[in-house]
């Protein structure tokens, strides 16, 4: 499958996946794994949470691939704008129920052919890079850097490969960069998953004039921030 009918069946999926998706993230379903799984996983969230809230207060921001609405929901709370953008009419559906906030305006569209007409303070996106395919990876910074203000910041989240962070129906994790998902009704779907290395990925970033950092929970998640390097009062 080439990188666009990749990119067109992983839209596919998660508009199907919309109703079932917080399972994942509260740990039900398929993907509970017991309470004490549970507590790790919140406990590895909330962590970043508290992060992302002294980060990311106060500007206008981009949410790209906002889903149900897991991070707009602080993202709203804490800013003065929020535009949030995603491929599936689905999930922006649940995200508006779930925020039911007057200053977040939402935009369903395919991030990699979108552009928006504004620049923004920050841009922030969780459990979305490790779904852009490797060829595009670069574009894609590219693009995010040109949507910033001069002292604009990235905030993003990220899965590291850890087996239990899947369904328990799945094949194991592993690093081709393709996974294999399933849907609550047996459905199957191939899809991007890149799991990066956090070194890796603060190196790389850098390498393209990328100023900041990348970090890890206990076992869970990886979260970085960046700014341009060479912004003005550049602080990551
Ligand atoms: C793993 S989910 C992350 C959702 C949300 N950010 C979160 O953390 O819960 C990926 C999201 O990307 C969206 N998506 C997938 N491909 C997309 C594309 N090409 N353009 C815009 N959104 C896309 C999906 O609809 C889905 O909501």
């Amino acid at each position: 499958m080439d990188g666009r009918e990749l990119i067109k069946r992983q839209v596919e999926y998660y508009r199907a996946r919309a109703p079932e998706y917080d399972e994942w993230f509260f740990r039900q379903g398929r993907y509970d794994r017991g309470p004490a799984h549970r507590a790790q996983w919140l406990s590895e969230a909330g962590e970043i949470e508290a992060v992302l809230r002294s980060a990311v207060r106060d500007g206008v921001v981009l949410e790209l691939a906002c889903g149900t609405g897991l991070w707009t929901r602080h993202l709203a709370q804490l800013n003065r704008r929020v535009l949030a953008v995603d491929a599936a009419p689905e999930a922006v559906a649940r995200n508006r129920a779930r925020v039911d906030a007057a200053n977040v305006d939402y935009v369903i569209a395919d991030i990699f052919s979108w552009r928006p007409s504004a620049k923004f303070d920050s841009v922030f996106f969780s459990f979305w890079l490790s779904h852009v395919p490797e060829e595009m990876f670069e574009a894609f910074w590219t693009r995010v850097g040109e949507t910033l203000l001069p002292n604009g910041r990235i905030f993003f989240i990220d899965s590291l490969l850890e087996e239990s962070s899947s369904a328990r129906d799945h094949a194991p994790l592993d690093r081709s960069g393709i996974s294999r998902r399933r849907l609550n009704d047996g459905s199957e779907f191939d899809i991007v998953k890149i799991f990066y290395q956090p070194e890796e990925l603060e190196a790389r970033l850098r390498g393209l004039g990328w100023r900041g950092w990348v970090r890890t929970t206990e076992r869970f998640f990886l979260y970085g921030s960046f700014e341009r390097s060479g912004a003005p009062g550049s602080r990551a």
